[in-house]
C-alpha cells in the first residue's frame, strides 16, 4: 500500500526514544521529511543523521521543552512562518505516578502545559498552514487511561482527558479542510516509560519489578506487551494519504487490554 508520504514534512515531537522516536523512523522509511524534536539534542541530532543517511530524507533535529510555554510558543512562529508542516504528531513526555491528592501546583501545571497546551497551540499554529494547502494530518498520543482510567496515574488521567475534548472539536472544524485530528491511545508498549512505571508501581505493592512485569503481562489478553513498531505503524497509517476519511477518533494500540468496547 502506498501510504502517499513522500514528500510531505512531518514535526515529530517527543522523539529522542520510544514511541516518538519510532514513528519517526517509520515516517523517513516512508520517505517524509521529518523535524525531530525533544529536549535532549544530541538523542534527536543522532536520530536526524540516522535517517538522512538511511532513508535519503530531509531530516533535522529541534531542541524543545514542551513544558516551556515560551519555548512552545517560539516553535509556533517556526511552524507559522518558516516551515511548511504537513503531518504533526503530538507527544511528550507521561506525568510521573501519582494518586489524586497530594500532587504539587507544579506538577500539575507543568503537565498541563507539556501535555495540554503545547498540543493547543501547535496544532492551532499547524492549522493555518495546512488549511491554506488543503491537506493535513494532526495525531496526538495518548494513553488508554483516558478510556479506562489507569490506578497511581492521576495526573496523566486527568490532563489527557482534556486533549480528547480539544482534539474532537478541532477535528470537528477543520474536516472540510481536508485535515483530520485523531488520537492514538498506547496499551502497554515495551518503553523506558513502561519500565519505569512498572517499577513505581512494584514498589508501591511491595512485590518485585519481574514479578509485577509478569502479572501486568498476563493481564493483556494478547499475553505480551506492543513493540513500538506495532505502535508506529499504526501511527504512520493514520497520519497518511490512505487515512483520509478517519477523523476525530481516538484508536487503541493496545492487545486488547482496555476491558470496554
Ligand atoms: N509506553 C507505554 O506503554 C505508554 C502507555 C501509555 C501512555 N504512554 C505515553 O505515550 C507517550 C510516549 O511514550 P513512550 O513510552 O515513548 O515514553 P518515553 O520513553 O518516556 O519517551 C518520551 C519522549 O518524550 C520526550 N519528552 C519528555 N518530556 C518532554 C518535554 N517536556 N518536552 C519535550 N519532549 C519531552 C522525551 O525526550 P527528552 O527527555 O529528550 O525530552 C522522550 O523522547 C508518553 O506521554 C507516555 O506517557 C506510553
Amino acid at each position: 500500500m502506498d501510504l502517499g508520504l513522500n514528500g510531505k514534512r512531518a514535526l515529530v515531537l517527543g522523539s529522542s526514544q520510544g514511541i516518538g522516536a519510532e514513528i519517526a523512523r517509520v515516517l523517513a522509511r516512508e520517505g517524509c521529511n521529518v523535524y525531530v524534536g525533544a529536549r535532549r539534542l544530541d538523542h534527536i541530532q543522532s536520530l536526524a543523521d540516522e535517517l538522512s543517511e538511511e532513508f535519503n530524507v530531509d531530516a533535522k533535529a529541534y531542541p524543545i521543552d514542551l513544558s516551556d510555554g515560551i519555548s512552545v510558543e517560539k516553535l509556533c512562529e517556526m511552524i507559522t512562518h518558516e516551515w511548511k508542516i504537513d503531518i504533526l504528531l503530538n507527544n511528550a513526555g507521561g506525568p510521573p505516578p501519582s494518586s489524586s491528592t497530594g500532587v504539587s501546583d507544579e506538577i500539575w501545571e507543568s503537565s498541563l502545559q507539556s501535555l495540554l497546551m503545547s498540543t493547543i497551540r501547535l496544532s492551532e499554529a499547524a492549522v493555518k498552514g495546512m488549511r491554506e494547502r488543503g491537506w493535513g494530518r494532526i495525531l496526538t498520543v495518548a494513553s488508554s487511561g483516558v478510556i479506562q482510567p489507569i490506578p497511581n496515574l492521576a495526573v496523566s488521567n486527568t490532563v489527557r482527558s482534556a486533549v480528547v475534548g480539544f482534539t474532537k472539536t478541532l477535528s470537528n472544524e477543520v474536516a472540510k479542510d481536508g485535515i483530520t485530528v485523531n488520537m492514538v491511545l498506547p496499551g502497554r508498549i515495551d518503553t523506558e516509560r513502561l519500565a519505569s512505571i512498572h517499577k513505581a508501581s512494584a514498589n508501591k505493592q511491595g512485590m518485585t519489578y519481574e514479578e509485577f512485569r509478569d502479572n501486568s503481562r498476563s493481564s493483556i489478553p494478547a499475553r505480551r506487551f506492543g513493540t513500538v513498531k506495532e505502535f508506529a505503524e499504526v501511527a504512520v497509517f493514520l497520519m497518511s494519504v490512505c487515512a483520509s476519511y478517519i477523523t476525530g477518533s481516538v484508536i487503541r494500540v493496545d492487545g486488547g487490554v482496555i476491558q470496554s468496547v
